[in-house]
């Protein structure tokens, strides 16, 4: 059961990853269906992490009102909304309000699916089920990138096809299997056993941990953690507020948390995959088809190099990999800037100096040193640097970041490649660059320190940096 449960948990991290990627393969079409300028495809593309922040910001409250099983049929019901919406727009307006539904369920769904799967899953194997829910997400994207491809008319096709095909109506629609799974997978699974003990439904929590745990309600077991589910919510009576993210000792962690996704954000990754296809086009991939061909390649190394990552992370330590992501991507972006270039001239389209096979690898480049470390790195740091009385506010903070700085990339890219053209790759080569900078002074490591060690460490007063030293 306890697999069954983080199953249904993860699919809402496939609906993330394909919400987020679809739209790299509807774009082209959209493009050229409806008149769209730089600022319109901006926000329309936004309209996802701006949703996504909203929606981090009131999960919380909402998981702790309503239950971690109803928010989540809540945010399945929205994901079907959205995308029935999406798929039968008639005007761009109703696309950025479907997509802006499509994102308050992302931004809830991702706190409260992790949330969700660490309240149920035993101790012993918690991390790697949660890792699976980041995992789901790059799998997400490649399926939309698949489904992209699988729908775009054939290469050979008149070129006035792309003006008139509903294809970027079934990519959208393609969505409504996930969200419908998510919906009947919720309906099954239990509540959270720590949501019912907190809510004073200890039987009922009994019961539910006896299901996921496929043991009675009365064996040593379920009793045991019923225990210390209570102890654990007992401490937690001292907890902290947001204000006390400020404190001088807490800033420390706060200034890691949010700055590892400031960096993760504004080092470009989700121009990359919300609009690859536009880079590709931009590299010299002449024809849609193509175009999207690169995409799925970015695709596939994003989730396998996501293996890898999950493999390395406890092994080399979370400094050396960082250090080595932010490098990669700093020279990665470096080369895109000076492979693609902006021919003098208003309204010039950017044009490829280098080969277009040069460029896809350096895409590839970016997004295997992106994906083995600054992608699940913050993730993983957010939920280690803080202490456990500011945990929850803490990663609210961090993942309001996340949204936030992802919102103004995803909204400024098209808005910018119009602008300054391919001198947007020099800006995220520089902010990789400073990410080296950030991770030597300011990040510390936290590779097999216990969570108890760090917060003990915290409160003594020592300096973050030294954590473990
Ligand atoms: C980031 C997302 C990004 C994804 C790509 C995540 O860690 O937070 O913004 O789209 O990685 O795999």
């Amino acid at each position: 059961m306890i697999y069954f449960v983080a199953a249904v948990a993860a699919i809402a991290g496939f609906l993330f990853g394909f919400d987020e990627g679809i739209i790299a393969g509807a774009l082209p079409i959209l493009q050229k269906q409806f008149s769209l300028t730089a600022g319109l495809e901006g926000f329309m593309t936004a309209s996802v992490p701006l949703g996504a922040f909203f929606g981090a910001i009131a999960a919380s409250r909402l998981a702790d009102g309503l239950g971690r099983r109803r928010v989540l049929m809540g945010a399945a019901i929205l994901f079907t909304i959205g995308t029935i919406g999406a798929a039968l727009i008639t005007a761009m307006w109703m696309l950025v309000l479907a997509r802006f539904c499509l994102g308050l369920a992302i931004g809830i769904s991702s706190m409260v699916a992790p949330m969700y799967i660490a309240e149920t899953a035993p101790a012993r194997n918690r991390g790697l089920l949660i890792s699976i829910f980041q995992l789901a997400i790059t799998i997400g994207i490649l399926s939309s990138y698949l489904t992209s491809l699988g729908l775009l008319p054939p290469m050979d096709a008149a070129a006035d096809v792309l003006e008139s095909t509903d294809a970027w109506r079934w990519m959208f629609a393609t969505g409504l299997v996930p969200a419908v799974l998510l919906l009947m997978g919720m309906m099954v699974v239990p509540e959270s056993p720590r949501w019912l003990v907190k809510r004073g439904q200890p039987d009922e929590a009994r019961a539910a941990l006896a299901r996921v745990r496929a043991g009675s309600p009365e064996s040593a077991g379920v009793d045991g953690e019923i225990q210390d589910i209570r102890a654990a919510i007992a401490e937690e009576k001292s907890q902290g507020g947001w204000g006390d993210l400020f404190k001088p000792i807490i800033r420390p962690a706060l200034v890691v948390g949010m700055g590892l996704f400031l960096l993760q954000q504004l080092s470009g990754i989700n121009a990359v995959i919300y609009y690859a296809p536009a880079i590709f086009k931009a590299a010299g991939f002449d024809t849609e088809v193509e175009q999207i061909e690169a995409t799925v390649i970015i695709g596939l190394v994003n989730v396998l190099t996501t293996v890898l990552a999950m493999w390395l992370v406890d092994r080399i330590g979370r400094r050396p990999l960082l250090l080595l992501g932010f490098a990669g991507t700093a020279v990665a972006m470096a080369i895109l800037a000076l492979g693609v270039v902006v021919p003098t001239g208003d309204g010039a389209a950017p044009e490829a100096v280098m080969a277009p096979n040069v460029l896809l690898g350096a895409v590839i480049m970016y997004i295997f040193f992106f994906a083995i470390s600054i992608g699940p790195l913050p993730w993983v740091m957010m939920s280690e640097v803080f202490p456990l009385n500011v945990r929850a506010v803490g990663m609210s903070m961090a993942a309001m970041a996340n949204w936030g700085f992802n919102f103004l990339v995803v909204f400024l890219f098209p808005v910018l490649m119009a602008g300054i053209g391919a001198n947007t790759f020099w800006i995220f080569s520089v902010v990789c660059a400073l990410g080296v900078v950030f991770t030597l002074i300011r990040v510390p490591e936290t590779k097999g320190v216990s969570l108890e060690q760090i917060e003990h460490h915290i409160h003594a007063g020592k300096p973050l940096r030294e954590l473990g030293k």
